[in-house]
Parts: C-alpha cells; structure tokens; sequence
C-alpha cells in the first residue's frame, strides 16, 4: 500500500469519544518502549507523526490517526511499566481493555512484541484477554534490526512455541524493526487486504 496522507485526529482517554467516522480501524498495543509509536511512524514514513521516547510510558492516551483518508492507526500506551503510579496504570488498563471491547470499527489489533526478550507473561496474558473477547489480533515482533542472525530466529521461534502452549496455532505475525524498516510492507499488505475484506461497514 502506498502512503498518501497520514495525519494526527485526536487525543482522548475514553473510548466514547474516539472518532465516529465508521472507517477501518488498526490499533497497535504492547509493553511500554516496545516500539509501537516508532512503528507508526515508519509504516507511514513520517519523523514524528506518534511521539516516541527512550523512556517507557511516552504515550498515555489512545491516539488516532488517519491515513489515506480511508483507516484509522491507533497508537495506545503501553501496558507492564511499573514506574507509572498504580492509580494511573489501573487507568491505563480501563481504558485500553475498554477500548477494544467497545471500538466496533477495530479491525484487527497488532500485539507488539520486543524481539530480543523472552516471551512476556504480560504480552501473553493480554493476547489471551484478546482471544476471550474475540478481538482478532496479529503478532508483530519489532527491533529486528538488534539481535544477532542466529539468536532472531531462535527467540522467534522460543515465542512460537509458547503461544502453541494456550493457542492451537501461532496467529500471523510480522518481523519488523523501525530502524530499517524490515517487515514494514508486509504489515501495510496486510492492513490493505484486510480494509478490502471487512473494511466496509455499509
Ligand atoms: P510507550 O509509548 O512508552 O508505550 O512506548 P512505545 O511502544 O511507543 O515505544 P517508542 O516507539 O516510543 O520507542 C521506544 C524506544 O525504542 C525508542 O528509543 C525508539 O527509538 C526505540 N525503537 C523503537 N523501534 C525500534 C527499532 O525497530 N529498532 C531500534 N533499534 N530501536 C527502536
Ligand atoms: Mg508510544
């Protein structure tokens, strides 16, 4: 898919107020510093459309932008950063369980997963959370540009089998990295023939 438009729509911490706009709609969600507003910018070619941060819990809103004026990216903050304060990250997670129960127009949701480590208790849960609410999801593992060319696939793989330990096969997932924009077609193909096969909500 070729990238035409891509602009900022709004900010806002309740579902009830997302954009009404009955267009396809992505979310990408993850651990905090996993690189879900890096990826947002490199899918659509722009610096700084999402900000991004070395530092974990740089987003903390839902935040929706429109792309070829035809679907919606939406970057969320991310879950699993303990220094937020615990008021706050029960916020968090209101919010973003609220928002892919209630968002009818969500498509598919990317579950963002660091390449480097190994499978994630929090990343696991919520794919599971996911699943028991029927909420489509894919894999996308992210900065692939670090690990060595042996240890990538071995950590792929190590991902793999722990999710055949709850799923009964491993969902679609993508190898990308922001960096060098590896795997960043695939998500985009993917997002196209998705908006072809349920994009039309009329
Ligand atoms: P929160 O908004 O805090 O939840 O984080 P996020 O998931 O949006 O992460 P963000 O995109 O802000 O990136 C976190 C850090 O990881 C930044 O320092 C990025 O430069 C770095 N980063 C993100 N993607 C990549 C990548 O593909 N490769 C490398 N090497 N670094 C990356
Ligand atoms: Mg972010």
């Amino acid at each position: 898919m070729k990238i035409k438009s891509a602009d900022f729509v709004m900010s806002n911490s309740d579902v009830a107020k997302c954009p009404k706009s009955k267009i396809p709609e992505y979310a990408f969600i993850g651990r905090s510093n996993v690189g879900k507003s890096s990826l947002i910018n490199a899918l659509t070619n722009r610096k700084s459309l999402a900000k991004t941060s070395g530092k974990p819990g740089k987003t903390q809103l839902i935040n929706h932008f429109i792309i070829n004026k035809e679907w919606h990216l939406v970057d969320l903050p991310g879950y699993g950063y303990a220094k937020v304060s615990k008021t706050d990250k029960k916020t968090f997670q209101k919010f973003i369980t609220d928002y892919f129960s209630k968002r009818e127009q969500l498509i598919c949701a990317f579950v963002l997963v660091d390449c480097r480590h190994e499978p994630q208790k929090v990343d696991l849960e919520f794919t599971e959370w996911l699943g028991m609410n029927n909420i489509p999801f894919n894999i996308i593992f992210t900065k692939s540009d670090k690990p060595n060319q042996t240890t990538l696939p071995k950590n792929i793989e190590a991902y793999k089998n722990k999710m055949l330990e709850f799923w009964e096969e491993m969902p679609p997932y993508f190898i990308t990295s922001s960096a060098n924009k590896n795997g960043c077609d695939e998500v985009l193909e993917e997002i196209e023939r998705m908006n072809k096969l349920y994009g039309n909500f009329s």
